[in-house]
């Protein structure tokens, strides 16, 4: 049966190869067949082990195992004969040799060889052809597959890039040669399969979805080949790619704020914070410098960043008060020139670096004295630039001073007084305030204000006593200084500045003024006249010395002026008096005894003390031994008998002295006439009225003197009444006229209008003019008894007589006295 069948392929093969070879053994076997007969085919597959059966050949071949060995049946001719024996004890063809179909025909197709088996007696030559078949025995190769492919790719490659890969290699052929590649998974890759012309496959690699080195820096691929055998064959070979690094990654910070705080007047250099940004990229890729982007003003220059380590530290002032908060931003940059951007917020920290500053807004020097505490005297304003605690104040003042600190409206402080003030006793205050803050240590500052103040009249003018007493002797130059009241008053300048005034008192009848002046401004009291002691022993004023304040202040004074007396005065003889023409005399009996009291010289002398102390003296006698004066109270005695021989007439002269220094004296003239009987007399003091012609002469005098002062006084009275006339006729012309009535007064007058005195002081003045008044006096008293019947023989003068008169009147009279 198999012989059938394989005669059958042998014609299938016949009719389908053309090759010339074949062609020339084709024609051999025919002529062969031809010449015996049969040819067998079979097909083995290849790598069968030596000693497989290919085929039973004499079955095959229609001969018997008798036939084979009588046949000394055999293989000849034909190349390959060493891979096939033919047992010809069984009749069977077996394998000989490995027969390795690659080797035996490569590519090509169908593989098979032949050869020819001869038999003898009869001789046959029956040819064999062996087709060997292609088992899968070789797997596709790739050349260099211990080593992988390598690919360096870029992050940044663009799609659709191609990687050309290398093909592998299956020795096999047909079904079990190479058929196919396949690219382990992955995410970035697919293959690509192309046709050569020659039918061969190549295989390239496709970017379909970028890479990231960051993901995978890495990609291990593998690359698979496989043929269609079954059992189906593969090779494999690893891709290694590198995926390169592109800067496609911007550096981050850890942080999108940094906080951070730094206290102000932090040193330079101190670290305040660390930044940290990281780069995903590799290489110079990924390698940071750290710089803070252009700040807002001043911050520049305050912060610097390390531009490594991204430590940021002060490298300016920082000054709380300037700028409390920075935000600072911060720039990290690779060296492919991408940067990310945080920021940092750094607060400041306040220190108590400030000091409170005072300034004064308003300040009221001087200050009135009788300001009411309460008064507010200054306005401060304090600030301290710090915060906080720091920035709190507290006001002070220092040491005790009567004023206080009130606080107002924020950060301004009143200074306001505490007390009242009083001038003279403090006029000024140095006020120290100090602003101190709470910060720790506290900052304090201070201000110096001066307060002065100013003056107001609330002291009057104080004199050193309660009352004073001056001296001044008497008959002084009018105008002589007394006397100097001295008054203080504590205030200041004008309500210091004290004027004396003399109080309008009347001294006996006329005004004060009239007897002394007062300076105002020294306050020297002087004397307007001469005093004379006999008239006015004493002088008591008020002294008034007011302030320029206003209103004024004043206080009073009594100043009581002592006169002090001068023997300006002669004693003056009351008795005997001292008769012009009678004579008057002592009658001395001639009987009287020793010691007999003639008379008594009465003498007086208005002067006081001393001045007044009078004695008596015997300074001329008829006859100095009859008579003597007691030298005390002047009384004439008779110090021995009188005889009849002493003369009726006697004449004594007895001075009267004052104890004054120097003393003054005055005589008088004793008449004594010792009789016994008046008409004896009367003869003998006839004579006494010798000096009659003397006084005739003087009575003439007088006479003319009284005539000529009438007639002025006559004429005096005539011009007056003419002004008067003419005057009234003047009103009434007025009055008639209807027009307002002005008084007419001569100009020199006008600042006594209203007084109502100025007629009498306008008669008064015309009077003195004619020197009329002081004859008026005299002429009031021209009929006086003492002028008319002046012993012309008395030392007194007029005056005298007239003094006299007034001692008389005085209380204290000086007759008393001695
Ligand atoms: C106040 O200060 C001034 C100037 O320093 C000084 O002349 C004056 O005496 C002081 N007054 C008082 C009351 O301390
Ligand atoms: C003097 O002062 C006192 C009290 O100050 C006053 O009572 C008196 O009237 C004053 N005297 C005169 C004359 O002004």
């Amino acid at each position: 049966m198999a012989s059938v069948g394989c005669l059958t392929m042998f014609l299938k093969w016949r009719l389908f190869c053309g090759l010339p070879r074949q062609m020339g053994l084709l024609v051999l076997l025919l002529h062969v067949v031809n010449m015996v007969g049969g040819q067998i085919r079979y097909s083995i597959p290849e790598e069968m082990k030596k000693g497989s059966v290919i085929g039973n050949v004499a079955q095959d071949l229609g001969l018997d195992l008798k036939r084979l060995r009588s046949g000394r049946a055999r293989i000849v001719t034909g190349e390959n004969v060493h891979y096939t024996e033919l047992k010809t004890d069984k009749g069977i063809l077996v394998v000989n040799e490995r027969i390795d179909r690659e080797e035996l025909c490569g590519d090509v197709t169908p593989c098979s060889f032949s050869f020819e088996v001869i038999l003898e007696n009869p001789m046959e030559l029956h040819r064999v052809t062996v087709e060997v078949l292609d088992i899968n025995d070789h797997a596709p190769v790739f050349p260099n597959r211990d080593k992988a492919i390598r690919f360096e790719v870029s992050e940044s490659a663009a799609m659709g890039v191609r990687f050309p890969l290398q093909s592998a290699e299956d020795l096999d052929v047909d079904q079990n040669a190479l058929q196919d590649y396949i690219l382990s998974p992955n995410d970035n890759f697919v293959l690509k399969q192309h046709m050569n012309p020659d039918g061969s496959k190549y295989v390239e690699m496709v970017l379909q979805k970028p890479l990231d080195r960051e993901q995978r820096p890495h990609l291990s691929l593998k690359l698979i080949a496989v043929d269609g055998g079954a059992p189906q064959r593969s090779g494999t070979v690893n891709i290694d790619v590198t995926v390169l690094d592109a800067n496609d990654n911007i550096p981050v910070f850890n942080q999108s704020v940094y906080k951070a705080s730094v206290v102000e007047n932090t040193m330079k250099g101190t670290s305040i914070i660390r930044v940290n940004a990281t780069d995903a990229d590799s290489g110079s890729n990924g390698l940071i410098s750290y710089s803070l982007s252009k700040m807002k003003g001043s911050a520049a220059d305050i912060f610097s960043i390390d531009e490594n380590i991204g430590m940021i530290s002060v490298s300016g002032l920082i000054d709380f008060e300037k700028e409390r908060k920075y935000e600072v931003r911060v720039a990290a940059k690779d060296q492919g020139g991408l940067i990310g951007t945080s920021k940092v917020i750094i607060d400041v920290l306040d220190v108590n670096d400030n000091a409170p500053v005072i300034n004064v807004m308003s300040f009221s020097s001087p200050l009135s004295e009788d300001a009411p505490p309460g008064t507010t005297i200054a306005i401060l304003n304090v600030k301290d630039a710090d915060s906080e605690n720091n920035g709190q104040i507290k006001c002070s003042i220092d040491g005790k001073l009567p004023f206080k600190i009130e606080s107002s409206l924020t950060n301004y402080y009143n200074l306001v007084s505490d007390q009242q003030f009083d001038r003279e006793s403090v006029p000024e205050y140095n006020i120290t305030i100090t602003a101190t803050d709470f910060g720790s240590p506290p900052l304090f500052s201070s201000t110096k204000l001066n307060l002065k103040i100013s003056d107001v009249n609330d002291n009057a003018p104080l004199f050193d006593k309660n009352s004073y007493f001056a001296y001044i002797i008497e008959n002084n130059s009018p105008g002589l200084s007394i006397f100097t009241v001295t008054a203080r008053d504590s205030d200041w300048n004008q309500n210091a500045r004290i004027s004396y005034l003399l109080e309008d008192t009347q001294v006996s009848g006329s005004p004060v003024s009239s007897y002394v002046s007062l300076n105002s401004e020294t306050g020297i009291l002087s004397a307007v006249r001469s005093f004379d002691y006999e008239q006015i022993k004493q002088l008591q004023l008020v002294v008034k010395a007011q302030d320029g304040g206003s209103p004024p202040l004043s206080s009073n004074v009594t100043v009581k002026i002592l006169i002090q007396d001068q023997n300006d005065n002669p004693p003056q003889v009351l008795y005997p008096v001292q008769t012009g023409g009678s004579v008057v005399a002592e009658m001395v009996p001639r009987s009287a005894d020793v010691g007999y009291l003639v008379t008594k010289v009465v003498a007086v002398d208005v002067d006081s003390g001393q001045n007044a102390w009078l004695s008596y003296k015997l300074q001329k006698a008829t006859d100095r031994a009859l008579f003597e004066v007691g030298l005390q109270n002047g009384e004439i005695r008779t110090i021995r008998q009188v005889t009849d021989k002493d003369a009726v007439k006697q004449r004594l002269t007895v001075i009267v002295e004052d104890n004054g220094q120097p003393s003054r004296s005055a005589t008088v003239i004793v008449n004594v006439a010792v009789a016994d009987s008046f008409p004896e007399v009367l003869s003998e003091f006839t004579d006494f009225t010798q000096d009659k012609e003397y006084n005739d002469n003087l009575t003439f005098y007088l006479v003319l003197a009284l005539a000529v002062v009438s007639f002025l006084f006559i004429t005096c009275l005539v011009v007056i009444l003419s002004v008067k006339i003419y005057r009234w006729r003047q009103s009434r012309i007025m009055c008639h006229s209807n027009l307002p009535v002005i008084p007419y007064y001569p100009p020199r007058y006008s600042d006594t209008l209203g007084t109502g005195t100025l007629q009498h002081v306008y008669n008064y003045e015309v009077c003195r003019t004619t020197d009329s008044r002081k004859s008026d006096c005299k002429f009031g008293r021209a009929g006086s008894q003492n002028v008319l019947i002046m012993d012309p023989s008395s030392t007194a003068t007029m005056q005298r007589i007239q003094s006299e008169k007034n001692i008389l009147d005085e209380p204290h009279s000086p007759l008393e006295v001695s």
